[in-house]
């Protein structure tokens, strides 16, 4: 039964494609998968959760995934970029609110050549933070200049790991050129962050379990998955999207399975339930990913409708969620939360 598989789960982290397509496919056990997680998300990371700042410095993008608001083919929306000097000083201001960690990110936009980004990571990586970044799919050379330059982290979803699927929602780009990236960024030394879409139209529960056993595969260190929003200004506006159970399902069983990684509660899953993060944070998550974007730059980085904070400033973000993690009884760390792998595995 279900619920043995999520007993050995839990103190073996291994479960086979059959065993997680029949643990998704059947919701009688929701809540003792997410109480599972839970107790592994606190045995192994502990009850802290890692603040991330999220810099959203360009909405320009060459790329066209069918489920993204900022694809190229999008000519409903307002495009910015903000100069380098905008860009870290967005950053100074976020590492004065606490941030010990701040994630780049943008479209795949090539005003940012690796010169222009070199500096950029550079001058923020003087603040004292960790830095990721995640402006997608780059040569092996960009990722190692990222790297000398400072970078800690790369972000870099692998949305889903089903080939056809992925070629069909992300024209002209390549699911092997994906896997590239993400080998290059571990050889690189960086610590690899990827993830997955849930409820893309013709994604499966077996894709699913796959996705989640790829994750464990390459050892992910950070694994964020998310539902799938329809944007009306894309293809897909009329798909049904992804549902926050499932979501938050798959999520649970990454942590089951990879027991020591850093997952975020995710802005999908707030944009589609009011307590979306913190419920996440009690069924397997341990990091949350504020945004410190400022201004109408919010707004217009528009991947999904109904985005949370478009109208709040950093300031307000930080001091909300702040509020919200310790009235669940947790505490936010003061550390760059880098992973710290479990001694037993
Ligand atoms: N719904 C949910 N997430 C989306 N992303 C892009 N478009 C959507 C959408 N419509 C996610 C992708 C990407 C990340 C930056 O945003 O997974 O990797
Ligand atoms: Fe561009 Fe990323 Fe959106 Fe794809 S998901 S269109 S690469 S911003
Ligand atoms: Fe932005 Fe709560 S985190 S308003």
């Amino acid at each position: 039964a279900s619920v043995d598989l999520i007993a050995r789960a839990e103190s073996a982290h291994e479960l086979t494609h059959a065993e997680i397509e029949q643990i998704l496919a059947d919701d009688s056990i929701n809540d003792i998968l997410f109480a599972a997680a839970d107790r592994v998300r606190d045995k192994y990371v502990g009850e802290e959760v890692h603040l991330r700042g999220l810099v959203e410095f360009s909405n320009i993008c060459k790329q066209n995934c069918r489920y993204c608001g900022l694809r190229r083919d999008n000519h409903d929306i307002e495009r910015f970029r903000q100069t380098p000097d905008e860009i870290v000083h967005m950053a100074e201001k976020a590492a004065a609110f606490g941030y010990k960690t701040l994630v780049l990110q943008s479209g795949e936009d090539e005003w940012f050549t690796v010169e222009r980004m070199t500096d950029i990571i550079r001058r923020i990586k003087a603040l004292g933070v960790a830095v990721t970044v995640s402006i997608g799919e780059k040569t092996s050379e960009d990722y190692q200049a990222y790297r000398q330059a400072g970078a800690d982290r790369y972000l870099l979803r692998i949305e889903t790991t089903d080939r056809a699927l992925y070629e069909e929602h992300d024209p002209g780009m390549s699911f092997d050129n994906r896997l590239r990236c993400l080998e290059d960024l571990r050889a690189l030394g960086y610590e690899v962050g990827t993830g997955c879409l849930i409820g893309l139209p013709g994604q499966t529960l077996s894709s699913l379990a796959d996705d989640i056993l790829f994750f464990k595969k390459i050892d992910a260190d950070m694994i964020g998955v998310g539902p799938f929003i329809p944007n009306p200004d894309t293809p897909l506006k009329d798909a049904v999207g992804g549902s926050f159970t499932l979501a938050r399902k798959v999520m649970s069983l990454v942590r089951l399975l990879l027991p020591d990684s850093n997952i975020p509660a995710t802005t999908a899953m707030e944009s589609l339930n009011p307590q979306g993060r913190m419920i996440a944070l009690q069924s397997g998550a341990n990091v949350v990913m504020p945004n410190v974007t400022e201004g109408n730059y919010r707004r217009m980085y528009a991947l999904y409708p109904g985005k949370i904070c478009i109208n709040d400033t950093p300031g307000h973000c930080r001091n909300c969620i702040t509020g919200k993690i310790q009235a669940i009884g947790r505490r936010v760390a003061d550390t760059q939360g880098f992973r710290k792998k479990a001694p037993d595995r």
